[in-house]
């Protein structure tokens, strides 16, 4: 789309706090100096109850000659409450049937690919996966019966429990899945992870009980997979999905799912991001699109409640839909300053602002985009990329996948300070050296913390000496506004207990309480630096959990991710065939564990 022709944009509010939402977040486009036209339009259950259609004619005209829509959220009741709140003219032998606007759009526009991102707003959580929902199919078809038509009777003339039940006690649900529907949603979700630097697709479905529709739907998603052999594919049970989701969700990259699976997994993607006040969705289809908040109406919410955040990041998937990469950048960045915080919240994320104030919040942070704070400022974008890969691993896929590279990247004998500690990032590196003589007053030895960006490591090396600390509370503190990913210590700290209530991730040698302010002193900093034979360089990698930490060179990155699914893969290989009964040597001689890093292909395939 050319840059200088405006965007053209349909906005729909909708029902309920639709309107507040969109009307809070649409000044972003005036804010950002974008060049687009927006064009308002009424849809929804008020359509409904006035005229009997909840999408006006006109309201089509103007979506299908816009490049876009923006919806707010939609009222969709069942169909009784359908049938009473029709106007009293309307209500004949032929009266209208309600069918949800925002299944309209997605089935007449052919928007086959609901996109629904889910990642987090904290840096100690540290998720991002994206659930692709089928979006013209499955259980959302339309074939919902009640009472069943003959065809369908006759079938169950055939089963001697259905065939005793008579036809108008019995409901039917149909979940139809077509070849070209399964194909295209598969090749745009593998697409997706691959454009998005992930790494692994899951299909969430239920193999073990739909049989013959999980099968076709398997062989569909296998073929697709073999021609992206660098992402890891794999199919698992749809309830087995929803629970790893809560508990590990920085172990999806892209899942997959039938229509009505993916509806229901997108609320728990939703949840883990902190609500669904904060879930936006674009509905993408060959040409047209649609962006929404994955939340609905809230009927009930008391006006000015509703979180605007949604919204916003529905419009930044939007603009990055249009190639308004940066603007999109800014709004995230925006929505997730605000959140961080913790000064402007609606009620849902524990504060007790409004819709509106919470937008204006958001605004104001989109002026006041910091400058490039990155790392590595020319080569952001990537690294960003492997930095979330690499959170889905546990160090010791990370060390394998080392030594599978030939790498010594172990910083032995140095721990978590405490059980649960995660800390990936870029390595700042500080060295320190004793004091031949000892100053009489104290010294600032920490005086590089100011220039630690957000996001880094930090290696402090003590050379491996635990007679004096040289870090404790305040630094952690400071850490942790600035946003560090968490700290390394060739040496010993003190504070401890109130350093662990912190739960900042601080890795260290041990604790001691004798002052390091006159004894030590900042020697180098951003120095290459060799902890236990372990060469760090400022830039490499850090990644340090409940088992240590451990130090990737960064041009190894690429490297080391690959082989660490690949172990990961054959590991899994192996544990599945145990608990199907296979003894471990045999599991192990078949999945290659002699060179996991090589992937899971069975010995005799490979
Ligand atoms: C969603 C919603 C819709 C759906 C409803 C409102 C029809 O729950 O977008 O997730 O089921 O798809
Ligand atoms: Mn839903």
């Amino acid at each position: 789309m050319p840059k200088h022709k405006p965007l053209k944009i349909a906005l729909l509010p909708g029902d309920g706090i639709g309107e507040e939402v969109l009307h809070a977040a649409v000044p972003v486009f005036s804010a950002l100096g974008l060049n687009v036209s927006l064009h308002k339009a009424a849809i929804g259950w008020s359509c409904w109850q006035q005229e009997g259609n909840s999408i006006p004619d006109k309201t089509w005209d103007l979506i299908n000659s816009c490049d876009t829509a923006l919806l707010g959220a939609i009222t969709s009741k069942p169909q009784r409450e359908a049938q009473n709140e029709l106007p009293a003219a309307l209500r004949c032998d032929k009266q209208p049937e309600y069918i949800s606007p925002i299944i309209q759009l997605r089935q007449r526009l052919d928007l086959f690919a609901n996109v629904r991102p889910c990642y987090s707003f904290s840096a100690d959580k540290g998720f991002d996966f994206c659930i692709i929902r089928e979006n013209t199919e499955g259980l959302y078809a339309g074939f919902d019966y009640r009472p069943i038509p003959q065809p369908i009777r006759d079938l169950l003339q055939q089963d001697p429990h259905w065939s005793h039940i008579a036809a108008e006690e019995i409901s039917c649900s149909l979940r139809l899945q077509s070849r070209a529907g399964l194909i295209r949603i598969f090749q745009f979700a593998f697409k997706y992870a691959q454009d998005h630097g992930m790494k692994r697709v899951t299909l969430a479905d239920k193999p073990n009980v739909l049989r013959q529709s999980g099968h076709f739907a398997r062989e569909l998603f296998e073929a697709i997979a073999a021609n992206y052999p660098a992402i890891q594919a794999d199919i698992l049970n749809v309830d087995a999905v929803a629970l790893w989701i809560i508990k590990r969700p920085e172990a999806f990259g892209v899942i997959v799912a039938e229509n009505m699976f993916a509806d229901i997994l997108s609320d728990v993607g939703a949840g883990v991001m902190g609500g669904l006040g904060l879930a936006p969705s674009g509905n993408l289809g060959c040409t047209k699109s649609y962006f929404e908040p994955v939340h609905g109406s809230a009927p009930h919410m008391p006006a000015h409640h509703a979180n605007p955040c949604a919204m916003f990041l529905s419009i930044a998937m939007l603009l990055e839909h249009f190639a308004f990469t940066k603007e999109a950048g800014t709004i995230r960045g925006a929505v997730s300053r605000v959140i961080q915080k913790k000064q402007v919240l609606t009620y849902d994320l524990g504060g007790c602002n409004s819709t509106e104030a919470m937008a204006q919040a958001i605004l104001d942070q989109c002026h006041n985009a910091p400058s490039d704070q990155s790392f590595y400022p020319h080569h952001n974008e990537p690294i960003m990329n492997q930095l979330s890969q690499l959170a889905m691993f546990t160090s010791a896929e990370i060390s394998d996948a080392l030594d599978a590279c030939g790498v010594e990247g172990a910083l032995t004998g140095i721990n978590p300070l405490a059980a649960g500690l995660k800390a990936i990032g870029p390595a700042y590196t500080v060295r320190y050296a004793v004091y031949k003589e000892k100053p009489s007053g104290f010294n600032n030895a920490a005086n590089y913390i100011d220039t630690v960006p957000q996001g880094a490591v930090l290696v402090i090396d003590n050379q491996g000496q635990t007679d004096c600390t040289v870090w404790g509370a305040i630094l952690t503190e400071v850490a942790q506004q600035k946003k560090l990913a968490g700290t390394v210590v060739y040496g010993a700290v003190r504070d401890v207990a109130e350093l662990r209530a912190t739960h900042y991730p601080l890795f260290c040698k041990s604790s001691t309480m004798r002052s390091g302010k006159n004894r030590v002193f900042k020697a180098e900093e951003q120095g290459t630096l060799t902890i236990e034979g372990v060469v760090i360089n400022p830039g490499d990698l850090i990644f340090a959990d409940n088992n240590g930490v451990l130090c990737i060179p960064l041009k190894m990155l690429d490297d080391v991710i690959h082989k660490a699914s690949n172990i990961r893969r054959t590991e899994q290989h192996i544990l599945a065939a145990v608990r199907a009964g296979k003894n471990l040597a045999e599991a192990r001689e078949e999945f290659g564990y002699a060179q996991p890093w090589l992937g899971a292909t069975k010995n005799e395939e490979s």
